[in-house]
């Protein structure tokens, strides 16, 4: 999405990809394409087909794509805007890029919105409509005070007062809808308790809304990325930790935004939330600008393990030590204060260990000393950890216990350690996946015949908008994470445009290197040219019986694991109604 959206567009459909290619080298019209030598590897073969079309090019020997402009940012090195300035030039449209006064002035209307709106929810929840969502929060312990604080509000069962509010301010849809308070017509948060997200600078970028009724649908919709909400540069309370981390000498990351205003609850406004996403670069060196001492406090489950080893190592990176609060395994710092009190988390805090030290712990977990194999495997990770700590009295420290631990010569490990060290450069760091991979070729191959189906169902969605509906109505969610996300963001690219275009998704996907590998990953070297409801349907059966395969076997290991034979008969019985469900 782009503020200069319309003369984006009016660039984009002026410039024929067709047109634009062949100035840069000859094509040749194959059938409905067109087929060049690709600029982008080396070869005589041509082997890049651009679609008047679908108006995108993709190369299917190197497996470069896009549409016009990533073909030109990509061929003369330039950035988008660059791009846009050279091609809008070639079609005799005045565009000036460097309008940072409009932009700005545009921008301040988007903030106003969000403003409004916060008001506005605020208002409902001090209404006398809000008498259960007041009941859910005063339940999960959430007083008047906090809800002032972090300026929690409510938005209504009906379908369009807040869309009325801002159109009657002038606001026209159109924006409205970019903002994600409006989706068409209605109102985009129906029946949430809304919490505001903030930028750094503490003005409201966005919302995200939870359910406190029993519902089917997702816990928490949250605002998309906008010209003023970028994900990757946010941290949530950051405006507030800012002061209260040069105070306080730390600055606390956690997972949600309800751990962060929990956390305020009891005194500790140093915290900051990443909100259910993996650290970027971006966020860390906004947190290494607050405290050289960083605490890692996540949820005390798998996922919160990985976020863990993932944040931890990526603050690393930027010369940090974190430290790491690892919690019980069924809290998050939310239900752990809730439930043990300030003073168990205030022990927590000062007993954080370092990182580097949860790293070594993790690795001797579940380890089987009898096996020579675990114990050879165990002692080689543990050495190429210790490579990386600078730190030489440090590290002699653990080789010894590590020595006694396993019971070799401390002289044999130490030279194996030394000869690592000297490997330096070469060595990539331990994989960590918590999840076995030993799979064998049925799973293989199983799991090729689900990628697949998901590549499909992507590029089904790209080029049919049926695809978009069936994905929605079958509140059908990828198993992988990334295609998850892209699904997504097409469907919401659908909303918001109300039509699909391969081509202009291109565009949509410049301001997201991330979306955009996925992205082009996903899109398949011939883009669905004839789409079936039952070639998505088939392709969403696969998806489905994937699905459930893994969760049954998830829950298989488990049941395996469990000692109470109550707990197991639960299990087992879950996983029959699982199996019944494939059928
Ligand atoms: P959690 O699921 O850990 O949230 O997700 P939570 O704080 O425990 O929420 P409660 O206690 O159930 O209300 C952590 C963060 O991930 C994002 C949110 O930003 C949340 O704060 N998230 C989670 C979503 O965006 N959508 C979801 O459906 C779930
Ligand atoms: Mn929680």
């Amino acid at each position: 999405m782009n503020q200069n959206n319309d003369v984006v567009q009016e660039i984009k459909s002026k410039n024929d990809i067709v047109d634009v290619v062949s100035e840069y080298l000859p094509l040749e019209q194959r059938g409905r394409n067109f087929l060049g030598v690709c600029p982008f590897h080396n070869d005589n073969h041509p082997s890049m087909s651009v679609s008047r079309e679908k108006q995108i090019f993709n190369c299917f020997a190197c497996g470069t794509k896009g549409n016009v402009f990533n073909f030109v940012m990509k061929k003369e090195n330039i950035t988008f805007k660059e791009a846009l300035a050279k091609l809008a030039k070639r079609v005799g449209i005045n565009y000036q890029y460097s309008k940072n006064q409009e932009v700005s002035e545009q921008h301040q209307e988007l903030f106003d919105a969000y403003k409004l709106a916060s008001k506005y929810y605020q208002n409902n929840l001090a209404s006398s409509i809000a008498v259960k969502a007041k009941q859910y929060l005063h339940d999960r312990k959430i007083n008047d005070d906090l809800m002032k604080e972090f300026e929690v509000g409510l938005s209504l069962g009906t379908k369009d007062d807040l869309t009325t509010l801002l159109t009657n301010k002038n606001y026209n849809l159109t924006t409205l809808n970019q903002l994600g308070l409006s989706n068409g017509e209605h109102d985009a948060f129906i029946n949430r308790i809304v919490f505001p997200l903030y930028d750094i600078q503490g003005r409201i970028v966005g919302f995200s809304g939870r359910i406190y009724e029993k519902s089917n649908l997702n816990k928490y919709l949250n605002t998309k990325e906008t010209p003023i909400f970028k994900k990757g540069m946010t941290i949530y309370h950051y405006h507030v930790a800012k002061e209260e981390a040069r105070v306080k000498n730390s600055i606390i990351v956690m997972e949600g935004f309800m751990d962060v205003i929990r956390a305020s609850s009891i005194g500790y406004r140093n915290t900051v939330a990443l909100m259910g996403t993996a650290m970027t670069s971006e966020q860390a060196n906004l947190l290494k600008r607050l405290s050289n001492n960083i605490i890692l406090c996540f949820d005390g489950d798998n996922a919160g393990c990985k976020a863990t080893l993932a944040n931890g190592n990526q603050l690393e990176e930027l010369g940090l030590a974190p430290k790491v609060i690892a919690l019980p395994k069924e809290d998050d710092p939310d239900t752990f204060i809730l439930t043990y009190g300030k003073e168990r988390f205030d022990a927590l805090v000062d007993n954080a260990i370092y990182f580097s030290d949860y790293k070594l712990d993790l690795l001797k977990q579940g380890v089987d000393f009898q096996s020579d194999l675990e114990k050879t495997s165990y002692i080689h990770q543990m050495l190429l950890e210790l490579s990386k700590i600078k730190d030489e009295i440090r590290c002699e420290i653990i080789l010894k216990r590590l020595a006694k631990e396993c019971d070799i010569g401390y002289n044999t490990l130490d030279k194996r350690l030394q000869e690592m060290k000297k490997q330096e450069g070469k060595r990539n760091s331990i994989d960590f996946s918590l999840a076995s991979n030993s799979s064998n070729a049925k799973n293989k191959i199983e799991k090729n015949k689900f990628q697949k189906a998901m590549q499909n169902m992507i590029n089904y969605m790209l080029v049919d908008e049926k695809a978009i509906q069936l994905y929605e109505e079958e509140k059908q969610v990828f198993p992988d994470e990334d295609y998850r996300i892209l699904a997504e963001e097409i469907a919401y690219y659908y909303h918001m445009h109300g039509k699909i275009s391969v081509s202009d998704f291109y565009t949509y996907a410049l301001e997201n290197e991330k979306l955009q590998k996925t992205l082009d990953l996903a899109v398949d070297d011939v883009i669905m040219e004839l789409v079936t409801k039952q070639g998505i349907i088939d392709c969403l059966k696969v998806i489905q019986e994937y699905r459930l395969n893994q969760e049954i076997k998830r829950l298989t290991s488990k049941m395996e694991k469990e000692v109470d034979p109550l707990e197991q008969a639960k299990i087992a019985k879950e996983i029959i109604e699982l199996r019944n469900k494939e059928r």
